[in-house]
């Protein structure tokens, strides 16, 4: 049984991503917590309650994370996966709201770590600022870690909020930087990774063909909005698959076909530069996945999220 903590920002691939790890066997979520990034904190919060919905699912904790970064000011990506972070889906239907865990993101992360040590895997699909207060607030706890895997960076390649950065980290750099100095064995998935995996309108409907379930409904609404925002990018109905690309390589490590490992250095001088990443031998050290098995991932990321 693998142990995991998903840390999110709820938008659209992060729905994915925890759609694929519901449906993995093996794989027991803890909890899930949230934080600012994609939309704001309460309303990424509410969107875990959209997506457990829809797979008729729940976990044992829901918690609050951040509402925004250790420094900087917040942004978001609503323009990529609506307003909402669900590409206008929210508010549709019934939504049972699971119950809310009292404590704070950070302090779960911690509490379970003791509770499971060296069991836990922790997945960051946002920025990790619930990750660095975790470890700001109990350094011991969260070294009972087993292994941190996070979406983020640009190391080798451009960022795509600016040219320096990818969004996860410029929401955050600091945080990215205490999580990668922490010591925690640390799998880093970055843009020159996930930026090769794509879901095309064409791939989801030949996989949803006819259905017209809530499960159907829901997938063809948030891709629906994201692929009209990457559109140009990609050159045709497409969206990038950036948490569901970490969510497998979480669960499945052979997906990764190359890596490097390297140390990792995050930029946090207000500049131009705010939240590179580039890989340097006094950076942090971690694994850095470059390339993965796309034959498999995705007619398994289609099997599970559709099912
Ligand atoms: O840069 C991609 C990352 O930023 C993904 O996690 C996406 O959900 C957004 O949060
Ligand atoms: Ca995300």
């Amino acid at each position: 049984m693998q142990r995991i903590i998903i840390d999110t920002d709820a938008g659209v691939d992060d729905a994915l991503a925890i759609l694929y790890l519901l449906a993995s066997p093996g794989v027991r979520i803890e909890a899930i917590t949230t934080v600012f990034g994609n939309v704001d904190l309460s309303t990424a919060t509410a969107n875990i309650a959209e997506i457990l919905t829809v797979a008729g699912a729940s976990v044992p904790m829901i918690a609050r994370g951040a509402d925004g970064p250790l420094a900087g000011q917040r942004v978001d990506a609503a323009e990529v996966h609506g307003d909402d972070g669900l590409g206008g889906w929210t508010r549709r239907g019934r939504v049972s709201g699971p119950a809310l865990d009292p404590l704070p993101a950070p302090v779960v992360i911690t509490r379970l770590a003791r509770h499971y040590p060296d069991q836990i895997d922790l997945l960051l699909i946002g920025p990790a600022t619930n990750a660095a207060i975790a470890r700001l607030l109990d350094p011991e706890g969260f070294a009972l870690l087993r292994r941190i895997v996070i979406m983020g960076g640009a190391v080798f390649g451009p960022g795509n909020v600016t040219p320096a950065a990818e969004f996860n980290v410029f929401c955050d750099p600091w945080a990215t930087r205490h999580v990668l100095d922490s010591g925690i064995p640390v799998v880093m998935v970055p843009l020159d990774a996930t930026r090769k995996a794509v879901l095309t309108r064409k791939a989801l409907e030949g996989a949803l063909a006819s259905r017209s379930d809530v499960r159907a409904a829901f997938l063809r609404t948030i891709c629906g909005h994201v692929f009209r925002a990457d559109r140009g990018a990609l050159g045709e109905d497409g969206l990038f698959l950036h948490d569901p690309l970490a969510a497998a390589l979480l669960v499945d490590t052979g997906l990764a076909t190359a890596t490097r490992n390297v140390g990792v250095a995050v930029e946090t001088t207000p500049s131009e530069g705010w939240g590179r990443t580039t890989a340097v031998s006094s950076g942090a050290p971690a694994t850095v996945v470059l390339e993965s098995d796309l034959a498999r991932f995705l007619p398994q990321l289609l099997d599970r999220v559709c099912q």
